[in-house]
Formats: C-alpha cells, sequence, structure tokens
C-alpha cells in the first residue's frame, strides 16, 4: 500500500468544516483522523459520537478514530455505529485490550492500538496478532500544534522492524507535530499513515495536503 497522509480534524475551522473536508477529498486524501478526548484521560475534550455520525453522510473518506478515553469499550459500538471504519485505542487506557480489541473487530470495525511517547514499544507486543493497525504517539496526546518528540523515529523504526521479522502485516500511524519538514523522513522510519492536523487545516486544506502527499509519494 502506498503512503497516506491522514488529516487530523481537530485542527479544522469547525464553522467550514464541510468545505474543508471537500478540499482534501479532492486532492485524494483517503483518511481522516478524528480524535476523540474525554478530558481525563488527556487535558482536553474535543467531539464525539454527533460529530463523528455528521460528518459520516458527507465523505466516504475512511475515519480513523482514534479514543483518548478511558475505559473505551463503554464506547466502541456507538463509535462504530456513529461511521468509525478504524478504532484506536491506548494501552495505557484500556483493563481488557485483547477482549477490547476482539470487540471491535466484532463489531465489523478495524482494531488499532496506541502508545504515549513514554509507553515503550514493547507494551505493544502482546496485542500485535489483535490489530490492523499501531499507532505510535509522537506528542503527548491531547492537543494539536505540539512539536514532534525527537524518540518516536527510533519507536517507529523499532515497530517496524518487529513487523519485518514475524512477518506481520498491520499498519504504522503516527502522530504528533507531522509537517512538511519532517513528513519524509518520519514515513523512511516505517509509517505508512501519517496523521496531520495543523499542518493540513492552517491555511489552505487542499494545497498542503497535496504538498504532504507528494512529500511521502
Ligand atoms: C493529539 C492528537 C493529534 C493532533 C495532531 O492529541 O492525537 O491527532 O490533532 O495535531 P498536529 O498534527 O497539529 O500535531
Ligand atoms: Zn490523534
Amino acid at each position: 500500500m502506498s503512503k497516506q497522509i491522514a488529516p487530523s480534524l481537530l485542527a479544522a475551522d469547525f464553522a467550514r468544516v464541510g468545505e474543508q473536508l471537500k478540499e482534501i477529498e479532492s486532492v485524494g486524501v483517503k483518511y481522516l483522523h478524528l480524535d476523540v478526548m474525554d478530558g481525563i484521560f488527556v487535558p482536553s475534550i474535543s467531539f464525539g459520537m454527533p460529530v463523528i455520525e455528521s460528518l459520516r453522510k458527507n465523505t466516504d473518506m475512511i475515519f480513523d478514530v482514534h479514543m483518548m478515553v478511558i475505559d473505551p469499550e463503554r464506547y466502541i459500538e456507538v463509535i462504530k455505529k456513529s461511521g468509525a471504519d478504524i478504532i484506536t485505542i491506548h494501552v495505557e487506557a484500556c483493563k481488557d485490550v485483547a477482549g477490547t480489541l476482539k470487540a471491535i473487530r466484532e463489531l465489523g470495525a478495524r482494531p488499532a492500538i496506541s502508545i504515549n511517547p513514554k509507553t515503550p514499544v514493547a507494551e505493544l507486543v502482546p496485542f500485535l496478532p489483535y490489530v490492523d493497525m499501531v499507532l505510535i504517539m509522537s506528542v503527548e496526546p491531547g492537543f494539536g500544534g505540539q512539536s514532534f518528540i525527537e524518540n518516536s523515529y527510533a519507536k517507529l523504526r523499532e515497530i517496524a522492524e518487529i513487523r519485518r521479522e514475524n512477518n506481520m502485516n498491520f499498519l504504522i500511524e503516527v502522530d504528533g507535530g507531522v509537517n512538511a519538514s519532517n513528513i519524509k523522513a518520519v514515513a523512511e522510519c516505517g509509517a505508512d499513515i501519517l496523521v496531520a492536523g495543523s499542518a493540513v487545516f492552517k491555511n489552505n486544506a487542499g494545497e498542503n495536503a497535496k504538498t504532504l502527499m507528494e512529500l511521502i509519494g
């Protein structure tokens, strides 16, 4: 699969979000990253099911829902119903990670697992058989517009190596601080899906998305 960007809705202008989604879709963006925050796992609160449901009626992009929520198993069914294609949970936020990942698959969505910058890659390993995607956080989750944490390059290389050694085929996603000046280097470390919030939605979203896609294309 070719490498893809996943614009993060968090950085969009919510007063004209329909228009911005059309702009990115028209230049060939396939994934939309949706950050759901509960104000407990992360300090901030973002949006939830009604927003996802209403956007679902307006676009065919793949909805990549990043659950920054404690005990995410409480919400996976309604999140799937509201239109999620991929549901990512955090290893730090869930008591029964394997059970929740299996439940996500049974609901007909694609399960994914994420780790925060301070969590070692080794903590993902027991769950790799259950996932379609691994998300390496390259900023502390909670806010857009932060700088990429340098040790994320090594973590991406590590998970890519584990995938290669074990002949696995989950996707590797990276989230936080990705922009036009580092996206190529980040992709070269093994990331397949590159989340970008501010780097896409500041100014002209279509133009920005196109530039980022060309850099990894
Ligand atoms: C942070 C979110 C990210 C965020 C990325 O908690 O998970 O998806 O929107 O934003 P940028 O690309 O601006 O760092
Ligand atoms: Zn995210």
